[in-house]
Protein backbone atom coordinates (compact mmCIF):
# COMPACT_ATOMS: atom_id res chain seq x y z
CA UNK A 1 0.00 0.00 0.00
CA UNK A 2 1.33 3.52 -0.73
CA UNK A 3 1.84 5.73 2.32
CA UNK A 4 -1.07 8.79 2.32
CA UNK A 5 1.87 10.89 3.87
CA UNK A 6 4.35 10.16 0.69
CA UNK A 7 3.44 13.44 -1.23
CA UNK A 8 4.13 15.88 1.98
CA UNK A 9 7.05 13.74 3.11
CA UNK A 10 8.62 14.55 -0.88
CA UNK A 11 7.90 17.81 0.06
CA UNK A 12 9.56 18.11 3.27
CA UNK A 13 12.42 16.02 2.05
CA UNK A 14 13.23 18.17 -0.80
CA UNK A 15 12.59 21.18 1.39
CA UNK A 16 15.35 19.82 4.11
CA UNK A 17 17.54 19.35 1.51
CA UNK A 18 17.43 22.99 -0.39
CA UNK A 19 17.55 24.66 3.53
CA UNK A 20 20.92 22.94 4.43
CA UNK A 21 23.79 24.22 3.38
CA UNK A 22 26.15 22.02 1.08
CA UNK A 23 28.88 23.60 0.37
CA UNK A 24 31.07 26.00 2.18
CA UNK A 25 34.27 27.35 1.89
CA UNK A 26 35.61 27.29 5.69
CA UNK A 27 33.41 24.51 7.38
CA UNK A 28 32.56 21.55 5.48
CA UNK A 29 33.18 18.57 7.63
CA UNK A 30 30.54 20.74 9.94
CA UNK A 31 28.03 20.93 7.11
CA UNK A 32 28.52 17.32 5.87
CA UNK A 33 27.79 16.22 9.08
CA UNK A 34 24.57 18.51 9.48
CA UNK A 35 23.40 16.82 6.39
CA UNK A 36 24.58 13.26 7.78
CA UNK A 37 21.70 13.82 10.70
CA UNK A 38 19.14 15.49 8.77
CA UNK A 39 19.30 13.66 5.92
CA UNK A 40 20.20 10.13 7.34
CA UNK A 41 16.81 9.17 8.09
CA UNK A 42 13.92 9.72 10.51
CA UNK A 43 9.59 9.35 10.46
CA UNK A 44 9.75 13.33 10.41
CA UNK A 45 6.85 12.87 12.31
CA UNK A 46 7.14 16.71 13.70
CA UNK A 47 7.18 18.39 10.20
CA UNK A 48 4.50 16.27 9.41
CA UNK A 49 2.09 17.83 12.32
CA UNK A 50 2.88 21.06 11.45
CA UNK A 51 1.58 20.41 7.50
CA UNK A 52 -0.78 18.75 8.90
CA UNK A 53 -2.29 21.13 11.25
CA UNK A 54 -1.60 24.05 9.10
CA UNK A 55 -4.25 21.96 6.43
CA UNK A 56 -6.89 21.02 9.40
CA UNK A 57 -6.90 24.80 9.59
CA UNK A 58 -7.85 25.37 5.73
CA UNK A 59 -4.30 26.41 5.12
CA UNK A 60 -1.65 25.18 2.12
CA UNK A 61 0.90 22.96 3.34
CA UNK A 62 3.35 24.14 1.51
CA UNK A 63 3.00 27.54 2.72
CA UNK A 64 4.26 25.84 6.49
CA UNK A 65 7.08 24.00 5.12
CA UNK A 66 9.81 25.54 5.68
CA UNK A 67 8.61 26.41 9.19
CA UNK A 68 8.00 22.87 9.41
CA UNK A 69 11.73 21.79 8.50
CA UNK A 70 12.94 24.48 11.32
CA UNK A 71 10.49 21.81 13.47
CA UNK A 72 12.82 19.21 12.34
CA UNK A 73 16.31 20.79 12.14
CA UNK A 74 15.38 21.37 15.88
CA UNK A 75 15.21 17.82 16.22
CA UNK A 76 17.63 16.79 14.68
CA UNK A 77 20.12 18.59 16.31
CA UNK A 78 18.42 17.57 19.66
CA UNK A 79 19.28 13.62 18.48
CA UNK A 80 23.11 14.78 17.92
CA UNK A 81 23.78 15.58 21.15
CA UNK A 82 21.52 13.14 22.62
CA UNK A 83 23.63 10.71 21.47
CA UNK A 84 26.83 12.48 22.28
CA UNK A 85 29.35 10.53 25.18
CA UNK A 86 28.54 13.55 27.33
CA UNK A 87 24.66 12.34 26.97
CA UNK A 88 23.13 8.87 26.28
CA UNK A 89 26.51 7.77 24.54
CA UNK A 90 24.95 5.66 21.65
CA UNK A 91 26.72 4.94 18.60
CA UNK A 92 24.12 4.12 16.00
CA UNK A 93 20.48 6.59 15.09
CA UNK A 94 18.35 5.75 11.89
CA UNK A 95 20.96 2.80 11.53
CA UNK A 96 23.57 4.40 10.71
CA UNK A 97 26.88 5.79 12.42
CA UNK A 98 26.08 8.49 14.91
CA UNK A 99 26.92 12.01 13.92
CA UNK A 100 29.72 12.23 16.20
CA UNK A 101 31.00 8.74 15.15
CA UNK A 102 30.90 9.79 11.72
CA UNK A 103 32.44 13.47 11.98
CA UNK A 104 33.82 13.23 15.36
CA UNK A 105 32.50 15.43 18.23
CA UNK A 106 33.61 18.68 18.03
CA UNK A 107 31.77 18.60 14.55
CA UNK A 108 28.85 17.11 15.54
CA UNK A 109 28.04 19.44 18.36
CA UNK A 110 28.79 22.46 16.07
CA UNK A 111 26.78 20.84 13.34
CA UNK A 112 23.95 20.63 16.04
CA UNK A 113 24.76 24.01 16.90
CA UNK A 114 24.45 25.34 13.24
CA UNK A 115 20.91 23.60 12.82
CA UNK A 116 19.53 25.23 15.84
CA UNK A 117 20.10 28.51 14.26
CA UNK A 118 19.50 27.29 10.99
CA UNK A 119 15.70 26.43 12.11
CA UNK A 120 15.43 30.05 13.55
CA UNK A 121 16.88 31.72 9.75
CA UNK A 122 14.15 28.86 7.93
CA UNK A 123 11.12 30.62 10.72
CA UNK A 124 12.68 33.78 9.81
CA UNK A 125 12.77 33.86 6.19
CA UNK A 126 9.88 31.86 5.33
CA UNK A 127 8.15 32.73 2.25
CA UNK A 128 3.89 32.99 2.43
CA UNK A 129 4.13 33.55 6.15
CA UNK A 130 3.10 36.46 7.74
CA UNK A 131 5.46 39.00 9.82
CA UNK A 132 2.80 38.19 12.60
CA UNK A 133 2.67 34.14 11.87
CA UNK A 134 6.95 34.71 12.25
CA UNK A 135 7.14 36.19 14.87
CA UNK A 136 4.80 34.04 17.04
CA UNK A 137 6.22 30.95 15.76
CA UNK A 138 9.74 31.78 16.48
CA UNK A 139 8.75 32.81 19.91
CA UNK A 140 7.26 29.44 20.38
CA UNK A 141 10.15 27.51 18.82
CA UNK A 142 12.51 29.00 21.24
CA UNK A 143 10.18 28.43 24.36
CA UNK A 144 9.93 24.81 22.86
CA UNK A 145 13.37 24.07 22.11
CA UNK A 146 15.27 25.89 25.02
CA UNK A 147 14.81 25.78 28.92
CA UNK A 148 11.14 25.65 29.59
CA UNK A 149 10.73 22.48 26.46
CA UNK A 150 13.47 20.37 25.19
CA UNK A 151 17.07 21.71 26.42
CA UNK A 152 15.31 21.86 30.02
CA UNK A 153 14.05 17.90 29.91
CA UNK A 154 17.25 16.47 28.56
CA UNK A 155 19.04 18.37 31.37
CA UNK A 156 16.10 16.88 33.77
CA UNK A 157 16.88 13.38 32.14
CA UNK A 158 20.22 13.24 32.43
CA UNK A 159 19.90 14.83 36.02
CA UNK A 160 17.79 11.95 37.32
CA UNK A 161 20.05 9.35 35.56
CA UNK A 162 20.09 6.33 38.70
CA UNK A 163 17.28 8.24 41.11
CA UNK A 164 13.58 7.31 40.97
CA UNK A 165 11.32 9.88 40.26
CA UNK A 166 8.05 10.08 40.76
CA UNK A 167 5.26 9.24 37.74
CA UNK A 168 4.01 12.78 38.20
CA UNK A 169 7.81 14.15 37.46
CA UNK A 170 8.37 11.53 34.61
CA UNK A 171 5.62 13.33 32.86
CA UNK A 172 6.78 16.71 33.48
CA UNK A 173 10.25 15.13 31.78
CA UNK A 174 8.59 13.80 28.58
CA UNK A 175 5.97 16.83 28.39
CA UNK A 176 9.23 19.02 28.31
CA UNK A 177 12.28 17.20 26.05
CA UNK A 178 9.45 15.76 23.54
CA UNK A 179 6.44 16.88 24.18
CA UNK A 180 6.83 20.89 23.59
CA UNK A 181 8.57 20.34 20.20
CA UNK A 182 5.96 18.32 18.75
CA UNK A 183 3.43 20.44 20.34
CA UNK A 184 4.40 23.43 19.23
CA UNK A 185 5.61 21.85 15.88
CA UNK A 186 1.28 21.13 15.62
CA UNK A 187 0.35 25.51 16.80
CA UNK A 188 2.44 26.68 14.05
CA UNK A 189 0.87 24.96 11.95
CA UNK A 190 -2.34 26.57 12.80
CA UNK A 191 -0.24 30.03 13.05
CA UNK A 192 0.75 28.98 9.57
CA UNK A 193 -2.96 28.88 7.83
CA UNK A 194 -4.01 31.80 6.06
CA UNK A 195 -6.84 32.74 7.97
CA UNK A 196 -5.10 32.80 11.92
CA UNK A 197 -7.37 30.05 14.06
CA UNK A 198 -9.20 31.24 16.91
CA UNK A 199 -7.70 30.91 20.53
CA UNK A 200 -10.09 28.59 21.67
CA UNK A 201 -9.44 26.13 18.98
CA UNK A 202 -5.92 26.53 19.56
CA UNK A 203 -5.89 25.49 22.71
CA UNK A 204 -7.81 22.16 22.25
CA UNK A 205 -4.47 21.37 19.42
CA UNK A 206 -2.24 22.21 22.46
CA UNK A 207 -4.29 19.82 24.56
CA UNK A 208 -4.27 17.28 21.70
CA UNK A 209 -0.50 18.18 21.37
CA UNK A 210 0.60 17.63 25.02
CA UNK A 211 -1.41 14.12 24.85
CA UNK A 212 0.55 12.96 21.76
CA UNK A 213 3.64 14.17 22.85
CA UNK A 214 3.61 12.46 26.10
CA UNK A 215 2.47 9.65 24.68
CA UNK A 216 4.61 9.30 22.30
CA UNK A 217 7.70 8.99 24.52
CA UNK A 218 5.93 6.48 26.81
CA UNK A 219 5.98 4.58 23.36
CA UNK A 220 9.98 5.54 22.63
CA UNK A 221 10.28 4.09 26.01
CA UNK A 222 8.54 0.86 25.56
CA UNK A 223 10.49 0.39 22.38
CA UNK A 224 13.75 0.71 23.97
CA UNK A 225 12.57 -2.60 25.96
CA UNK A 226 10.63 -4.38 23.54
CA UNK A 227 12.38 -4.08 19.81
CA UNK A 228 15.90 -4.73 18.39
CA UNK A 229 18.52 -2.26 17.30
CA UNK A 230 18.00 -3.27 14.13
CA UNK A 231 14.60 -2.34 14.16
CA UNK A 232 14.78 0.58 15.91
CA UNK A 233 17.99 2.23 13.75
CA UNK A 234 19.46 2.85 16.89
CA UNK A 235 20.65 1.15 20.34
CA UNK A 236 18.17 -0.85 22.05
CA UNK A 237 18.63 -0.96 25.70
CA UNK A 238 19.48 2.21 25.73
CA UNK A 239 18.01 3.51 29.15
CA UNK A 240 18.19 0.67 30.74
CA UNK A 241 22.33 0.51 30.58
CA UNK A 242 22.01 4.21 31.76
CA UNK A 243 19.13 3.45 34.75
CA UNK A 244 17.26 6.03 33.08
CA UNK A 245 13.96 7.01 34.25
CA UNK A 246 10.92 5.58 31.80
CA UNK A 247 7.57 4.62 31.94
CA UNK A 248 8.04 0.80 31.70
CA UNK A 249 10.79 0.74 34.69
CA UNK A 250 8.17 3.01 36.62
CA UNK A 251 4.75 1.46 36.05
CA UNK A 252 6.02 -1.89 34.08
CA UNK A 253 5.38 -2.81 30.58
CA UNK A 254 1.60 -3.23 30.35
CA UNK A 255 0.79 -0.50 32.02
CA UNK A 256 3.37 1.93 30.34
CA UNK A 257 1.61 0.31 26.77
CA UNK A 258 -2.29 1.07 28.27
CA UNK A 259 -1.34 4.82 29.44
CA UNK A 260 -0.26 4.74 25.85
CA UNK A 261 -2.94 4.02 24.53
CA UNK A 262 -5.24 5.80 26.80
CA UNK A 263 -3.27 8.83 25.74
CA UNK A 264 -3.88 8.30 22.11
CA UNK A 265 -7.76 7.95 23.15
CA UNK A 266 -8.31 11.28 24.49
CA UNK A 267 -5.61 12.88 21.93
CA UNK A 268 -7.98 11.80 19.09
CA UNK A 269 -11.09 13.08 21.41
CA UNK A 270 -9.29 16.42 21.65
CA UNK A 271 -9.25 16.69 17.82
CA UNK A 272 -12.90 15.57 17.54
CA UNK A 273 -13.75 18.15 19.76
CA UNK A 274 -11.57 20.65 18.22
CA UNK A 275 -13.42 19.67 14.80
CA UNK A 276 -9.89 19.26 13.68
CA UNK A 277 -9.73 15.26 13.00
CA UNK A 278 -8.91 15.08 9.41
CA UNK A 279 -7.62 12.18 7.82
CA UNK A 280 -3.96 12.89 8.19
CA UNK A 281 -3.65 14.52 12.08
CA UNK A 282 -6.15 11.20 13.07
CA UNK A 283 -3.41 8.88 11.19
CA UNK A 284 -0.46 10.66 12.46
CA UNK A 285 -1.67 10.31 16.03
CA UNK A 286 -2.33 6.53 15.41
CA UNK A 287 0.91 6.77 14.00
CA UNK A 288 2.65 8.07 16.64
CA UNK A 289 1.66 5.52 19.09
CA UNK A 290 1.14 2.30 17.42
CA UNK A 291 4.77 1.86 15.74
CA UNK A 292 7.68 -0.43 16.24
CA UNK A 293 10.37 2.23 15.32
C1 LIG B 1 13.33 10.09 18.83
O1 LIG B 1 12.40 10.77 18.06
C2 LIG B 1 13.64 10.87 20.05
C3 LIG B 1 12.47 11.25 20.82
C4 LIG B 1 12.19 12.46 21.09
C5 LIG B 1 11.62 10.20 21.35
P1 LIG B 1 11.84 10.17 16.70
O2 LIG B 1 11.44 8.76 16.90
O3 LIG B 1 10.81 11.10 16.16
O4 LIG B 1 13.12 10.21 15.77
P2 LIG B 1 13.26 9.94 14.21
O5 LIG B 1 13.68 11.24 13.65
O6 LIG B 1 11.97 9.46 13.64
O7 LIG B 1 14.34 8.93 14.11
C1 LIG C 1 15.61 11.99 23.59
O1 LIG C 1 15.02 10.96 24.28
C2 LIG C 1 14.72 13.11 23.45
C3 LIG C 1 15.39 14.25 22.82
C4 LIG C 1 15.07 15.43 23.16
C5 LIG C 1 16.43 14.06 21.80
P1 LIG C 1 15.76 9.60 24.10
O2 LIG C 1 17.18 9.69 24.54
O3 LIG C 1 14.93 8.52 24.67
O4 LIG C 1 15.74 9.45 22.49
P2 LIG C 1 16.37 8.24 21.72
O5 LIG C 1 15.70 7.00 22.24
O6 LIG C 1 17.84 8.26 21.95
O7 LIG C 1 15.98 8.49 20.29
MG1 LIG D 1 18.26 10.84 25.86
MG1 LIG E 1 18.90 8.82 23.58
MG1 LIG F 1 14.56 6.68 23.81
Amino acid sequence: MTDPFEPVKASIAVTLDRLLPKHSPIAQPMVDAMRHAVLGGGKRLRPLMTCAACEAFSGDYRVALPAACGFEFIHAYSLIHDDLPAMDDDELRHGQAATHIAFGEANAILAGDSLHSLAFQALAEAPGLSAAAKLRSIALLSQAAGWPGMAGGQCLDIEAEGKELTLAELEQLHAAKTGALIQSALVVGGYSAEVAPDDARLELLKQFGAHIGLAFQVVDDILDVTETSETLGKPAGSDAALAKNTFPKLMGLEAAQMRANELLEESLALLEKAGLATDMLTELANRAVKRSY
